[in-house]
């Protein structure tokens, strides 16, 4: 049996759409149920954040989850496979008409990213002050809590209903197949038997 960790919303459905293409069977959880089991699978219904923590614990032998999600916790997981779904950048937003002033002594962002956000500041040798936020992330310019943020952009969309315009990217991410280290040497034969299948359904997709 393996024990795979999924995130909740549409990378869940959309992750088993393509299990449900590969082995031939319905994949579904029902109702409010955060396990389901079938065909020697059990998916876990986690939210997006949890998934590196089931995975690196060895709740869950595998994992589905954006690479931005991945960079923030630092996990050791192994990345498996790029399932091509849940594209979006990590980008930063600013108000619209202003630029990214790199000559401020310091400058303030937002974000739910800290650990992305740091690391970019840490490379250009300049000064930051993080403020880390759950959600809503688009307000906090809005509202001189910080002169910008960094935040996940699919369609550019919420920061564009915000007054806020795309700025640089700072990475692109993506949902991937990750794998608990342990796991992955214990269970290598039926692990790369999955990674097979699911790479021929991302063949004919
Ligand atoms: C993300 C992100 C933006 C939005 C961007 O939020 O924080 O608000 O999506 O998408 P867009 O470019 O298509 O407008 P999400 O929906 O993941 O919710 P969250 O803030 O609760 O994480």
């Amino acid at each position: 049996m393996l024990t795979i960790a999924l995130p909740k919303g549409r990378i869940a459905k959309d992750t088993l759409d393509k299990f449900e293409k590969a082995f031939d069977e319905e994949f579904v959880f029902e109702d409010r149920k955060l396990i389901l089991e079938k065909a020697g699978f059990r998916f876990l219904n986690v939210r997006n954040q949890d998934v590196p923590t089931y995975v690196m614990h060895g709740a869950a032998d595998l994992g589905v989850v954006g690479l931005d999600v991945l960079e923030e916790k630092e996990y050791d997981l192994i990345k498996l496979l790029d399932l091509q779904l849940g594209r979006c950048k990590v980008a930063f937003g600013l108000i619209k008409g202003q630029e990214l002033d790199m000559t401020k002594s310091k400058i303030t962002v937002a974000t739910k990213h800290e650990k992305i956000a740091k690391r970019y500041f840490e490379e250009k040798a300049m000064a930051v002050d993080i403020i880390k936020l759950y959600g809503s992330i688009e307000l906090a310019p809005l509202v001189n809590l910080a002169d910008c943020i960094v935040d996940i952009v699919e369609t550019g969309a919420t920061m564009k209903q915000n007054g806020l315009e795309v700025g640089p990217t700072i990475m692109e991410s993506s949902a991937h197949l990750i794998a608990n280290k342990n796991a992955y040497y214990a269970k290598k034969d039926v692990i790369f038997d999955l990674k097979e299948k699911i790479e021929a359904v991302l063949q004919w997709d």
